[in-house]
């Protein structure tokens, strides 16, 4: 089996918030393998964002480890952190506020090239119109500032931006919620182009479970700051084994009406709780319609059910 690109080890991130402790991030692990799309879904708020921060080290993890290709990174500093962008990028929702208004789209892609100080300033040129033309511009855009672009061909420049290094893994977090439905598809057909063309690594966040399972090798499920559920996307989709992914999945109709017959309509009620006062148990145990006597009492653990797929739910049996 290929060694994974990514490993995610026991990861807290933890904010303190008003004098208490926020859990964010609590004590997540799983890895990435190189050339895989992993989606990530949850509610809003589950801590998506700063797992994704975390990893990159945008954010500094309060405990936990990350290794890149096997060997930690969070003992980097100074050079060494900078030195991480050359592998991993960070492709942001909006394309609106991730753009700085004052540089042309040029300037922008080539930021990166300058801050690292990579190719020659003729060669850094040529390369921007090189990924300019990968995204889909036209070479002449180049001068233009970003209002003059629509939302879609903004996120081509930020697309750019962080391809201009060469990175191994993206992470996109939201990469086309704040773009129409209809450009929603083009940019989705661009990263999976890009993927197959540069041998790319994502990490894809997204509240939309259909484009998710387009465009995912493995789906992950986070809840409040855990990890519910993590399964090959074919795996989670027929067959979702936690109650909240089935509930999650019992959200969108599913055009297929011998599946959609099948299917078991989980109405996810109640509130999510605070992650500065998670439930004791399993932390999803006050909405689970399923929930016994063990899910208040003990937190369980992600466990393997069957090949590949992973759950953290005490009434899960293989
Ligand atoms: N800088 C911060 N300081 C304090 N709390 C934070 C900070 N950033 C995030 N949080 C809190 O951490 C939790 C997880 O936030 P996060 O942004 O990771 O959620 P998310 O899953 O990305 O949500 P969304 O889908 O809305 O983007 C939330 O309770 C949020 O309020
Ligand atoms: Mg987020």
């Amino acid at each position: 089996m290929t060694p994974p690109l990514i490993q995610i080890k026991n990861l807290k991130k933890y904010f303190s918030y008003k004098g208490q402790t926020l859990r964010a991030v609590d004590d997540i692990s799983f890895d990435i393998f190189p050339q895989e799309t992993l989606g990530l879904v949850g509610e809003s708020g589950c801590g998506k964002t700063a797992l994704a921060r975390a990893l990159m080290r945008l954010y500094e993890p309060t405990s936990g480890d990350i290794l890149f290709k096997g060997e930690s990174i969070l003992c980097y500093k100074g050079k060494a952190i900078k030195s991480l962008r050359h592998d991993m990028q960070y492709i942001f929702q909006d394309p609106y506020a991730s753009l700085n208004p004052r540089m042309t789209a040029g300037e922008i892609i080539a930021e990166p090239l300058n801050i690292h100080n990579v190719l020659n300033p003729s060669d850094r040129q040529k390369r921007v119109q090189e990924l300019l033309e990968l995204v889909g511009l036209r070479p002449e855009y180049v001068r233009r500032f970003p209002h003059e672009f629509s939302g879609g061909q903004r996120q081509r420049i930020g697309i750019a931006r962080a391809l201009a290094l060469n990175p191994r893994l993206i992470v996109c977090d939201e990469p086309i919620a704040a773009l129409d439905v209809s450009i929603q598809a083009q940019i989705v057909n661009l990263l999976k182009y890009l993927q197959e063309e540069m041998g790319l690594t994502y990490l894809f966040i997204s509240h939309d479970l259909a484009m998710v399972k387009y465009l995912s090798t493995r789906v992950a499920v986070m809840y409040l700051g855990h990890l519910m559920e993590l399964a090959p996307s074919h795996d989670l989709y027929d067959k979702p084994l936690h109650p909240y992914t089935q509930g999650l999945l019992s959200a969108i109709p599913i055009p297929d009406p011998l599946i959609e017959k099948k299917r078991t309509c989980i109405l996810l009620t109640g509130e999510v709780p605070s992650p500065i006062n998670p439930p004791k148990g399993c932390v999803f145990c006050t909405r689970c319609p399923k929930a016994e006597k063990i899910c208040f009492e003990k937190r369980p653990t992600l466990r393997e059910i069957s090949s590949g797929h992973q759950v953290s739910c005490h009434l899960v049996t293989p």
